[in-house]
């Protein structure tokens, strides 16, 4: 038997692209999400693919670049409620679902981007 990658199951490259398209518009119309990030979001779309691609076991496209990735540092200029992980994972679960990642490969990616959603979060409900 072979070991496949949540990458290689997902479909790859092409999938990785559908699922950052699918997911900003969605955190661009999120009210909590929104005020967060900048207008242009191409740069981000493109940060998130190569971070995305990695994090699946693909290629390490963002670290290529970037560098190591130290997430929750790159996030603390903004201030991540529980409220806001919340709506980043739902924004995500529903990018998803317009791709079609379904089955063993989704489950393995959805409980490492809860995970991941959940040590973002730098400040509480009541401050954000
Ligand atoms: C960047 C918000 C969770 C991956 C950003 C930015 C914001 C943001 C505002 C910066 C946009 C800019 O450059 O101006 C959030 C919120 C989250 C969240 C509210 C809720 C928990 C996550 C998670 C991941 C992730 C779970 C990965 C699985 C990234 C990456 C970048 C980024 C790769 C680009 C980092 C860089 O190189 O600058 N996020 N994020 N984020 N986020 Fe998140």
């Amino acid at each position: 038997h072979s070991i496949q990658s949540t990458y290689e199951k997902i479909g790859g490259d092409r999938t990785v692209r559908r699922i950052v398209k699918a997911f900003y518009p969605r955190v661009q119309q999120h009210p909590l999400l929104k005020p967060l990030f900048p207008e242009d979001l191409e740069p981000v779309k493109e940060k998130q693919y190569r971070f995305l691609t990695q994090f699946l076991g693909g290629p390490p496209l963002y670290t290529s670049v970037h560098g190591h990735p130290m997430l929750r540092a790159r996030h603390l200029r903004f201030p991540i409620t529980p409220k806001r992980a919340q709506a980043w994972l739902q924004c995500m679960a529903e990018a998803l679902d317009e791709v079609g990642v379904t089955g063993e490969a989704r489950d393995e990616m959805w409980n490492r981007l809860v995970i991941a959603a959940h040590h973002m979060v730098n400040t509480p409900d009541d401050a954000g």
